[in-house]
């Protein structure tokens, strides 16, 4: 993974894939140093594929039945092959609603990281905006973090926070926390891409 070399991510999406999208355009824009090698969905009509073969990336449907919220057995080991095969170094999970189960976990020790709209640890699992607005935090945001065994747990890259406001609603507020994704997911492969943090205990630091 050095400066000069691209980075290759596996990017997996179950929704619209508007943070895939992000990737793919700072790529475009030299940015973000780095190659999209696959799109993989559990969602077989998700618009994150059209997205993928629009853009000419490789682009997998896989059935993770079946389960509802987790990969596991075989649908596991054919995400893992897939992955291997289009020669992946970093797993970018971009709106992807499964668990990741210890075969995955192993096979990409330290190299699957995630993007999560809320400020971890605040408002782990689904929908982080409308917990956020529910709960009356003044503040919300995005996180992009490494992926450990613990759900939305792992060491945070990079955090953006948007305001609450008093007539937001669950919507309005998902959208300011999108438009902060799609900066900070970039900007979070681009430091892997770059090889310039480590992790040192729970802290990512510039090296
Ligand atoms: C994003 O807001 C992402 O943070 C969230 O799903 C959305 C996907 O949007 N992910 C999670 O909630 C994961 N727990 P996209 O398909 O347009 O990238």
């Amino acid at each position: 993974m050095g400066s000069s070399k691209k980075l290759s991510i596996a990017v997996l999406g179950s929704g619209k894939g508007s943070n895939f999208q992000s990737i793919a355009d700072a790529i475009e824009a030299g940015t973000l140093n780095a190659e999209v090698v696959c799109v993989i969905s559990d969602v077989e009509d998700a618009y994150i594929l059209e997205r993928a073969k629009k853009l000419g990336v490789p682009a997998h449907y896989i059935s993770a039945a079946p389960f509802k919220t987790k990969l596991a057995g075989n649908a596991e080991q054919k995400y893992i092959e897939t992955i291997k095969e289009a020669g992946t170094e970093i797993i970018a999970l971009a709106g992807f609603m499964r668990i990741i189960k210890p075969d995955l976990l192993e096979a990409f020790s330290g190299r699957i990281i995630n993007i999560h709209p809320s400020l971890l640890p605040s408002f782990p699992g689904l929908a982080g905006w409308t917990q956020a607005l529910e709960h009356g935090s003044k503040v919300a945001g995005c996180t992009v973090h490494y992926v450990d065994a613990e759900m939305d747990a792992g060491p945070i890259i990079v955090q953006e926070a948007v305001p609450v406001l008093d007539d937001d609603t669950a919507e309005t507020l998902h959208a300011r926390i999108q438009v902060k994704e799609h900066v900070a997911y970039p900007e979070a492969l681009q430091l892997i891409a770059t090889d310039a943090i480590e992790i040192l205990g729970r802290r990512v630091v510039k090296k």
